[in-house]
């Protein structure tokens, strides 16, 4: 995960994602919506994750930016609070 990254949200989002195509996912958090890349990282030490899906379906994905399972939810996101949201990541993550 990346020390630059902000909570984009402290709940998931279900998106779906076709098997094959290669995507970029947000890793910093300070993207538009938060699941795909838009260049908003630059300037950041933050760069995006690449990922591709072997099924089309929807995926969970984590909006917290320090899922153990990224950029997948694993439920971290419930270890923060709504006044976490668009703030920095918490430090005990850093480690
Ligand atoms: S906008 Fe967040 S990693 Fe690119």
């Amino acid at each position: 995960m990346c020390k630059d990254a902000i909570v984009f949200h402290n709940k998931p989002k279900g998106v779906k994602l076709e098997a094959g195509v290669e995507y970029f996912i947000c890793s910093c958090g300070k993207s538009e919506d938060g699941i795909f890349c838009d260049g908003s990282h630059e300037g950041t030490g933050c760069s995006p994750h690449k990922l591709t899906v072997e099924k089309t379906k929807p995926y969970l994905m984590c909006l917290c930016k320090t899922s153990g399972f990224f950029p997948f939810c694993d439920g971290t996101h419930s270890l923060y609070k709504d006044e976490d949201v668009k703030k920095g990541i918490k430090e005990w993550h850093l480690k």
